[in-house]
């Protein structure tokens, strides 16, 4: 059977974030399974998120160059088979990081556009969100968000998107009796967003 390839994006500002460690969770499940991985930690490579001109697509010429950076990232998910951006909800999105990573490196050319597509055949979001999951489903913001990704997955020939909203990331819900269990879950469920790529 052929080793799953996955291709990890992630976004927080602090390496000691509950998000970077949602992040190692995953990493480790995945050397445990015998995955290979690549990491992207957008905060700590210095990546730019702003579309300068250089970046910027032109319509009439799929073959445009683009910038160095953009073209090596790019680069960087040929052979991968899932992509994981893995982020914090904020203001019911994503950080504007990754919003600066797909303007750019998901560009028209590359990533879309005639032929063109991203290499990955899936991609799993994994957001963490602050509240609880009763009231980001009732105000909306799962459906919205899950149509959202599912959205640019079409759009990106992507086969397979799938999303999973881990809840109560802040843990000062009333519900919580054992916070440490409470993480522990949160963890668990990480590891089985690897173990079930291999699916
Ligand atoms: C700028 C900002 C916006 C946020 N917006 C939301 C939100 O829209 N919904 C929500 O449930 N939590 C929101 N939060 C809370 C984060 O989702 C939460 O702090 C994070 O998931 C906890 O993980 P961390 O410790 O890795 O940051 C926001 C936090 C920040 C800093």
């Amino acid at each position: 059977m052929k080793t799953e390839s996955i291709y990890f994006i992630w976004a927080h500002p602090r390496a000691d974030s509950l998000t970077a460690h949602i992040v190692e969770e995953m990493q480790g499940q995945a050397a445990r399974d015998g995955m290979s991985t690549t990491t992207l930690d957008l905060y700590r490579s210095g990546f730019d998120p702003v579309l300068g001109t250089e970046d910027e697509p032109d319509w009439n010429d799929s073959t445009k160059r683009l910038s160095p950076e953009v073209h090596r990232l790019f680069g960087e998910l040929e052979g991968k088979d899932t992509l994981v951006v893995v982020f914090p909800v904020w203001w019911y999105s994503f950080p504007a990081i990754i919003k600066g990573y797909m303007d750019r490196v998901w560009n028209h050319g590359l990533a879309y556009g005639e032929g063109h597509r991203l290499p990955a055949r899936k991609i799993h979001w994994v957001g963490l969100v602050g509240g609880s999951e009763e009231r980001f489903a009732r105000r909306g913001w799962l459906a919205n968000m899950t149509d959202f990704f599912n959205g640019i997955g079409g759009y990106l020939g992507i086969e397979k998107t799938e999303v999973t909203f881990l809840y109560n990331t802040i843990g000062v819900e009333e519900d919580i009796v054992d916070r440490e269990r409470h993480f522990e879950n949160l963890f668990a469920e990480a590891r089985g967003v690897v173990s079930g790529l291999a699916a």
